[in-house]
């Protein structure tokens, strides 16, 4: 049977998923709360990591390696890169990156240390489970690369830099780690975000303006995954 571990960076992240159920137990462990759920056939857990790629990191291997989880849905927001995403619109991330792991001084390109890769893939079959969610639906999403890093991104240096460097499609904060954990431990990742905003110089206006609906439409897609992971 399934566990499946549902993630998020915040708690507006996760919030509008936990609504989804009842009977929650709550289970604190490295300063988080866990939260098991069993929801049909599938027993769930569900936790916000904190922002960034450290924290996630830590919530992403606590789910797989404490609590048993074997495949990972992470739902929330990102700023977006790819022109043809607009606030509110859902990217499923096909490969991730770290825009910010730089020893370029050493003659390496941007993203990559030794041991590791530049990009790192998400689950095929998680991906096309979403992509036929949308299309089933009439909903839109756009499948891409996921640029992760420790800055919230509100310039169009950056962003310009993030977009010519790893031609990604949209950026944020914990995909890449969460997709390294789960690569590492082979537990299938599905990376699902809704754009809050463009992470040029409103970015921070915008953000604050649209985490809620934009974290509430990743969330509201998710579960019509969930149910139809469950009916497999
Ligand atoms: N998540 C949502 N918007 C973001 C941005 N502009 N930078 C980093 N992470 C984000």
């Amino acid at each position: 049977m399934t566990k499946l571990a549902i993630m998020g960076a915040m708690e507006e992240e996760i919030q509008p998923l936990l609504s989804y159920f009842t009977d929650i137990k709550v289970t604190e462990f490295a300063n988080n709360r866990y939260y098991e759920v069993k929801y049909n056939d599938l027993d769930i857990v569900v936790a916000y990591s904190k922002i960034g790629k450290v924290f996630s990191t830590l919530t992403a291997a606590t789910m797989i390696e404490k609590f048993a989880c074997d495949t990972l849905l992470f739902s929330g927001v990102a700023g977006g890169i790819n022109p043809e995403l607009k606030i509110g619109d859902l990217i499923v991330a096909n490969k991730l990156c770290q825009h910010d792991l730089d020893i370029t001084a050493f003659g390496h390109p941007n993203g990559f240390v030794p041991g590791g890769d530049v990009f790192v893939k998400t689950d095929e079959k998680l991906k096309n489970i979403a992509l036929d969610v949308a299309n089933e639906n009439n909903i839109k999403i756009i499948e891409g690369t996921i640029a992760t890093g420790d800055q919230f991104v509100a310039n169009e240096t950056r962003k310009s830099f993030i977009e010519n460097t790893f031609k990604a499609d949209a950026l944020e904060m914990e995909g890449a780690s969460v997709a390294v954990v789960c690569d590492a431990l082979n537990v299938p990742c599905l990376i699902l975000r809704a754009i809050s905003d463009t992470a040029d110089m409103d970015a921070g206006f915008n953000f604050d303006e649209f985490l809620d609906s934009s974290a509430k439409n990743s969330a509201n897609f998710l579960i019509k995954i969930i149910n139809k992971i469950n009916s497999h």
